[in-house]
């Protein structure tokens, strides 16, 4: 039977601290998440407190504590994109998904992430749903979208 990734993770490094970035690194490619038991396992193994992986962990924007969502929802809030609303569409999918950045929602549907520029700032405000980007976005487009996603299923 095939080890687990957090056993593999451990056995390619030798569990001093300055591992822990690249061990947490390697363990959400496989995962896609750090579980709550992953960061015990880590902590006892590196010998630091899980509060104190926490607090590094949540220092870098790249992890992510819940298990991913089947789609993933990206609001940009880059300086374009905040001078056109951003926040205002971050605040709708936080209520519509009842998720804060960085979680997923309930059903396991969407996750939700806040991100600097996707790089189409001529598009402000941007959103994205999976690979597809929407562009000049306003409350009311985004009230309909999430709408017709949900009339859809
Ligand atoms: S700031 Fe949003 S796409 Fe660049």
């Amino acid at each position: 039977m095939a080890r687990d990734v957090v056993e593999q993770v451990m056995q390619d490094f030798a569990g001093e601290p300055q591992d822990l970035i690249p061990v947490l690194q390697r363990i959400q490619d496989v995962d896609g998440y750090l579980a709550a038991d992953t960061i015990s396992r880590i902590a006892r193994w590196i010998k630091m407190s899980e509060n104190e992986i926490y607090g590094v962990a949540t220092f870098y924007a790249q992890f992510r504590f819940s298990r991913p969502g089947r789609h993933h929802i990206k609001a940009c809030l880059g300086t374009a994109c905040h001078v056109q609303g951003g926040e205002q569409m971050l605040d709708v999918l936080q209520r519509r998904l009842d998720i804060k950045p960085g979680d997923t929602s309930e059903d396991g549907e969407y996750d939700l992430d806040r991100v600097a520029c996707l790089g189409c700032c001529a598009l402000a405000p941007v959103v994205t749903i999976d690979e597809k980007t929407y562009g000049q976005m306003s409350v009311l487009k985004l009230q309909r979208l999430l709408d017709e996603r949900e009339n859809r299923n």
